[in-house]
């Protein structure tokens, strides 16, 4: 099997990285990609989000398929365009990708399908935004309607700084706050069979506490001691299921990855947010953790032969990521600062690139590395990790120091 992987991130690092160790892949191409990424693919270059450009390099290149990773392409129907050529696929459609690329598109299909969420109101104007910021109060969750990458979010008890984010943001969700620990869960999908991964925790601000503004994500663990044990069959039954079949209602069958963040209140799992593809970082975990051959899982979802797809096998013991940032993110990432230590196994790369005279390793993103560890248990994952972030030189780069710790430590609770 041929595969054409898009996106050039630490999900698509870590996506190679799967990809490239199933027996079934023979080739694999990704475009752009990145240096880690070089170690294990032919990379092409591609504008990821010009659909016809995605489409035909996928004929040139005699995909077999083509998986693409990150949300932008998608909402521009990327996917749309590769289907069109008759190349299988493994994401949703530009239409079903709204249940990432609109925060109210996401909310009107919860409401249609019954999954629990927070109550929230679409607002354009500052009276409608005083209304809605009056009725739930404090803390205020303010949501840039469109695609934000992650950074469109504002949680503040800050009155002021919410109507200043409403008014910068244009079209906003507005919603009561969820009070719980979160839960990112990963649904692979034909449209009608769903099959779930290991359920994963992000770290989403930027400091230490969850102090500090929103990420990208600063981290990530997987398996959770703490979630309750029939969580992923609830979240199941509840969200995923409703929500296929209200999207096949619509004639827009969700076919890809369905990203579910969660939280965990005392209400139960409430859904934070929709996404139409891996998160970044909790891939680099939970693929860590998948013996399975990825290729072959993300074929059958792609052709609609998911139903037959075996049970999935995942290795014992935990894997924890950590972030290498930038200096200045995430309202200011500094880039073009040399990396070093950045070879080894474990290393995912993020937002690299090449120096073009030397070769040299250079920084080129907001989140810049993840060191990825696998371990019998959390701690012994979460100290490997750490081991990695250690091991890597960059002028002024963050990470935070406490992922995964709480966890290890007993501390997480669900409310109630
Ligand atoms: P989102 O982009 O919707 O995932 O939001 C980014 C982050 O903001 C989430 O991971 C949460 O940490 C936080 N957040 C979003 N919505 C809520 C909410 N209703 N209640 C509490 N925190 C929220
Ligand atoms: N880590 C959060 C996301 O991928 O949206």
């Amino acid at each position: 099997m041929r595969v054409l992987l898009v996106g050039s991130g630490g999900r698509e690092h870590a996506l190679a990285l799967g990809l490239a160790s199933d027996p079934a892949v023979t080739t694999l191409i990704a475009a752009p990609g990145n240096p880690g990424i070089a170690a294990v693919a032919e990379l092409r270059t591609v504008e990821a989000t010009d659909p016809a450009a995605v489409a035909a390099l996928a004929v040139e290149t005699g995909s077999d398929l083509v998986v693409i990773g990150p949300e932008a392409p998608l909402v521009a129907g990327v996917a749309d365009a590769v289907r069109a050529k008759g190349i299988p696929v493994f994401g949703p459609s530009a239409e079903a990708a709204r249940l990432e690329g609109s925060k109210a598109f996401a909310k009107d299909v919860m409401t249609a399908a019954g999954v629990p969420t927070a109550r929230a109101y679409t607002c354009a104007d500052p009276e409608s935004v005083a209304r809605a910021l009056d009725e739930f109060g404090p803390p205020y969750v303010v949501k840039n309607d469109g695609l934000a990458a992650g950074k469109g979010v504002v949680v503040t008890d800050d009155r002021a700084r919410a109507e200043e984010h409403a008014r910068e943001c244009g079209r906003v969700v507005i919603e009561e706050y969820l009070d719980g620990p979160e839960v990112s869960l990963f649904v692979v999908t034909d449209g009608e069979a769903a099959v779930p991964l290991l359920p994963a925790q992000d770290f989403k601000r930027i400091g230490d506490g969850d102090t500090g503004p929103n990420t990208g994500g600063m981290g990530a663990y997987a398996p959770l001691p703490w979630a309750p044990p029939g969580l992923v069959d609830e979240v199941m039954r509840d969200v995923v299921h409703p929500t296929l079949a209200e999207l096949r209602r619509r004639g827009a069958p969700f076919a890809g990855l369905l990203y579910v963040g969660l939280a965990m209140t005392a209400a139960g799992p409430r859904v934070i947010e929709f996404n139409a593809r891996f998160g970044d970082p909790e891939t680099q975990v939970v693929l860590a953790l998948l013996e399975t051959p990825l290729g072959g899982l993300l074929h059958a979802a792609a052709t609609g032969t998911l139903a037959e797809h075996p049970p999935l096998r995942w290795r014992d013991g935990a894997a924890v990521t950590v972030v290498v940032a930038s200096e200045g993110y995430p309202a200011a990432a500094r880039t073009g600062d040399v990396i070093t230590g950045a070879d080894g196994p474990g290393i995912i790369h993020a937002g690299t690139a090449r120096r073009a005279d030397d070769g040299a390793l250079l920084s080129a993103g907001g989140r810049v590395l993840c060191g990825t560890a696998t371990g019998p248990d959390l701690a012994t994952a979460r100290d490997a990790a750490y081991e990695l972030v250690r091991g890597i030189g960059l002028a002024g780069s963050q990470h935070r120091t406490d992922i995964a710790a709480a966890a290890i430590e007993g501390r997480i609770a669900i409310p109630g």
